[in-house]
């Protein structure tokens, strides 16, 4: 017995102990609070995206009181065009079809939504839904595409391809290269260029850090305009502004993508706005365009795009007039 008693009295305690950790782990106030930090974990990011929402709100402008010609010009003309594109359509006839695409493939992510690259099993249309830009920033990426008439376009993260179309769309005269990790998604992409008939992509297939820098190095022209929508995270961010800095000329214009999406993008775009080279910034919140332009003073401008405060103003003018 005087043996048995300390492995018995062990025992017991464990198995009640086990219990009670088991009772008070199904009790309210435990799930509760379990609840409240599985949320708040989940809620972060739209937290942190709502608060950098209002943050841009309470700083930004529209046209009125932009005293830069070139600025204006691009605000009022090509940013807040609203006119329709012939182009528009066919591109989101592509969209409409991915939509309600059910095939699944097996997605290789290396941006921001994975630390690991592992692959994982996605529907067409969540991708669709989810990894392409909307209609609107895609049909602005266009207009401004149509305006500044690049030579060489460059895409980082191509995803299915609809953005890249309306780079391609916007200029047929232009080099589209377009860059993307994973091989199942691009072979979709390169679907979509065909049905759609456009011919002067080139899509460079692999990690963005193994393919970028040697792809750029075979150029014998200036990348004139960049689209940054591959991976969202700071270094790589800016590494690849650095590599993409090296191929511009004065006039190029560069896009980045979801610059208040989370902390690290929003520090990126605020290290990219005080980059030597950089002289003119436009943070249009979903979407920051960079200018080069010498001979300026170096400005930056914070600028409502497609916003419903603008709309009403803009009605209201018109119903006065
Ligand atoms: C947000 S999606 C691009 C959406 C596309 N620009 C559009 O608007 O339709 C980002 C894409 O970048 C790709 N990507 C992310 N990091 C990458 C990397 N390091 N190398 C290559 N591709 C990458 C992902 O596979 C994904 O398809």
């Amino acid at each position: 017995m005087p043996l048995a008693a300390p492995h018995y009295t062990g025992r017991l305690f464990f198995a009640r102990y086990y219990r009670a950790s088991r009772i008070f782990a199904a009790s309210p106030v435990c799930l509760i609070t379990r609840a409240c930090v599985a949320g708040s974990a989940a809620f972060a990011p739209l937290l942190f995206q709502i608060i950098s929402y209002f943050r841009f709100l309470v700083r930004s402008g529209n046209a009125h009181g932009l005293h830069s010609p070139f600025v204006f010009g691009l605000y009022a003309h090509v940013i807040n065009h609203t006119g329709h594109f012939a182009a528009y359509e066919a591109v989101e006839a592509r969209r409409r079809e991915l939509l309600t695409d059910p095939t699944r493939i097996q997605v290789r992510d290396f941006g921001a939504g994975s630390r690991t690259g592992a692959g994982r099993q996605r529907r067409l249309r969540d991708i669709a839904r989810t990894a392409a830009k909307p209609p609107k920033l895609g049909q602005l990426l266009f207009r401004l595409v149509n305006q500044f008439q690049p030579r060489t376009v460059v895409e980082l993260g191509t995803s299915l391809g609809l953005t890249t179309a309306y780079l391609s769309a916007a200029n047929s005269r232009a080099r589209v290269l377009t860059f993307e990790g994973c091989p199942a998604t691009a072979e979709v992409a390169r679907e979509t260029f065909q049905s759609l008939g456009l011919a002067n992509i080139r899509l460079v297939e692999g990690n963005l850090d193994d393919t970028l820098a040697p792809t750029l190095a075979t150029l014998a022209e200036p990348v004139d305009f960049a689209f940054f929508d591959g991976n969202h995270r700071y270094e790589p961010t800016l590494r690849y502004f650095e590599q993409l800095n090296q191929h511009r000329s004065e006039h190029s214009v560069f896009v980045l993508d979801d610059i208040h999406w989370s902390g690290e993008m929003e520090r990126a775009w605020e290290a990219i706005r005080q980059h030597p080279d950089v002289t003119l910034t436009l943070d249009l919140f979903y979407i920051g365009l960079v200018f080069f332009r010498r001979n300026q003073p170096k400005q930056h401008f914070t600028l409502r795009f497609d916003h419903v405060v603008d709309k009403v103003l803009e009605a209201s003018i018109r119903l006065s007039s």
